[in-house]
């Protein structure tokens, strides 16, 4: 069996969180933000910060899953579940759980871009960069960046475990 060492506790989690919503709050004074979450991991991380936001937000749900086998995603996307409304003229946030080779992303913002939002920008609670393979996925609010480990917690799994962790660890073998 594998065990869970904290990365990032429950209070420096949140308390991470609360300084991007008063980021993104004073960035965006005066608009309305259309908060997309790409499911399932980054349901968490949304949640916690649309609660940290004083502007206007409204949310939207998007899954896929990418094509092709093992463990590294190879960033063609099927869209499992598209978002409900247009993005047309609004200013996007895509919010993640982990920003990893960045392949999914990048299609993601290809098929966002062709709706005409006003504006996108990018938000992922962690961040691996040592691990980019893409050169467009460029991130506005990073919440963590981390070294190439396997983490949990927060929204992110290992075999659909450990979502609902309230801190982020990194997945051990010993
Ligand atoms: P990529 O950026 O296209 O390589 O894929 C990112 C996705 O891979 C994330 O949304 C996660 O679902 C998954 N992923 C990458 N690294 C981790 C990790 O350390 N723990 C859990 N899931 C991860
Ligand atoms: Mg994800």
């Amino acid at each position: 069996m594998e065990r869970i060492e904290v990365l990032f506790s429950e209070q420096e989690v949140d308390r991470r969180i609360a300084e991007i919503g008063a980021q993104i709050s004073s960035d965006y004074q005066g608009r309305d933000i259309h908060m997309i979450c790409v499911l399932k991991g980054g349901a968490p991380f949304m949640c916690e910060l649309a609660k940290r936001i004083t502007v206007n937000v409204s949310l939207d749900f998007m899954s896929v899953s990418s094509y092709g086998s093992g463990t590294s995603s190879s960033g063609v996307v099927r869209i499992v579940k598209d978002l409900d409304e247009p993005l047309e003229g609004k200013d996007v946030i895509i919010v993640e759980d982990i920003i990893d080779s960045g392949r999914t992303l990048s299609h993601l913002l290809d098929i966002f871009r062709k709706r005409n939002p006003a504006s996108i920008r990018l938000c992922t609670l962690l961040d691996k960069p040592d691990r980019r393979v893409v050169d467009d996925v460029n991130v506005d609010y990073v919440g963590f960046r981390i070294p190439d480990e396997f983490v949990v917690g927060y929204g992110l799994d290992y075999n659909q475990k450990y979502r609902n962790l309230p801190y982020i660890g990194v997945v051990k073998f010993d």
